[in-house]
């Protein structure tokens, strides 16, 4: 048995009290589902500011409703703390997703990504130590790596950030060091890279890359390569997110609490790569792929050239072992959105 599945059986056997905020979002409605089909106990809270009522209306079509009823949802703001208080009430384990993500947002408005992410962050970490939570876990990003160059990202050698959004993300891991210091809150802070699978939002001027390629190949509209397509991330499934989440909170290993980990899948794709990816797998359904060509423009300001993780540390501390590679994500995630409204005829 893993660790991973341990750790599920035990919950199972012994349910505990979530809290997951950024809940109506992409990453924290996936954590909801996997809660509720373990028969734990969900509060969250959104604000809706870019998750969707449609993500919970999902999660409740795909759990009984004996699930669905130990899911108490908060319509509300991380920048409020009284919001936050209330979320936190009776919750065992917290896991906080709740930010605006994306660069070049932070880069045109980074007031309001500071807003969400710092102020938001430190109000749920007062709010955590107030309430007494077991754990802190927390989404920080690949991004906090900035210029560093070396790769594959170790989670001590960090360089300058290279963005706004970053420069939040690093606050929350600072923010969250002091928290354990003074008060003995529990935290880990976990890297994600760049995460796909279902319900990511394809629509928008912030969209990720995934999701938005698949909507442009669907409808046979260009798709963008910033640069010359070199550059390259380590995509990481959700449900790998969705593990090193439930590993964190529940470890009972002294040494892997209060540090922050990589959370990927140690495997570098390069955006040609990864065009070629999508497009063979949806071609044996969309014809007009068969000879479809990506439109190459200027590199992005705030980009990092190539990003891979060294997830050594969370395999020893946590023992953390993805279960999904790209390949197995993508088509996972191709099954949703092939089976999604987005892709009806
Ligand atoms: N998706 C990725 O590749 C990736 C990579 C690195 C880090 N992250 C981090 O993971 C977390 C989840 O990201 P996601 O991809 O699911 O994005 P998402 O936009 O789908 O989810 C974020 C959720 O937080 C909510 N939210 C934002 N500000 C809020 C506020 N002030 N109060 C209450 N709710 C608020 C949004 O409405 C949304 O539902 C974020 O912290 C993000 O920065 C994501």
């Amino acid at each position: 048995m893993t660790a991973y599945e341990t750790v599920q059986s035990e919950l199972r056997a012994n349910p505990k009290t979530w809290l997951v905020t950024g809940v109506a979002g992409f990453i924290g409605s996936n954590l909801l589902e996997h809660l509720l089909k373990l028969n734990q106990a969900v509060t969250g809270i959104d604000n809706f500011s870019t998750g969707w009522r449609k993500n919970l209306d999902e999660v409740h079509s795909l759990v009984s409703a004996e699930q669905w009823a130990r899911f108490r949802f908060i319509e509300g703001d991380v920048r409020e703390m009284s919001s936050c208080s209330t979320a936190c009430e009776g919750a065992d384990y917290v896991l906080h997703q709740a930010a605006l993500g994306s660069v070049p947002r932070s880069i045109a408005d980074p007031i309001a990504s500071n807003d969400s992410n710092v102020n938001g962050t430190l109000n749920m970490l007062v709010a955590a130590r107030d309430n007494r939570i077991k754990r802190f876990v927390y989404a920080s990003s690949s991004s906090v790596y900035g210029d560093h160059p070396a790769l594959p990202k170790l989670e001590e050698n960090i360089g300058s950030q290279l963005s706004p959004y970053a420069v939040t993300k690093y606050a929350c891991e600072l923010y969250a060091a002091q928290f354990a210091r003074h008060y003995g809150l529990q935290c880990m802070g976990l890297r994600y890279f760049n995460v796909f699978g279902p319900r990511q939002d394809p629509e928008g001027p912030y969209a990720a890359v995934i999701p938005k390629w698949i909507a442009a190949m669907h409808k046979g509209e260009p798709v963008s390569i910033n640069g010359s397509g070199e550059t390259s991330r380590d995509f990481c499934f959700v449900e790998n997110v969705v593990q090193m989440n439930l590993l964190a909170a529940t470890c009972n290993n002294a040494a892997a609490v209060n540090q922050v980990y990589n959370v990927a899948v140690n495997a570098r794709t390069s955006l040609n790569q990864l065009f070629e990816m999508l497009r063979l797998r949806l071609a044996s359904t969309y014809a007009h792929l068969n000879d479809y060509v990506p439109v190459y423009r200027e590199f992005r300001a705030g980009d990092v050239m190539h990003s891979q993780a060294d997830i050594g540390k969370a395999e020893r501390r946590l023992q953390y072992a993805p279960t999904y590679s790209i390949e197995r994500g993508l088509d996972a995630t191709l099954d949703w959105y092939v089976n999604s409204q987005l892709m009806a005829p």
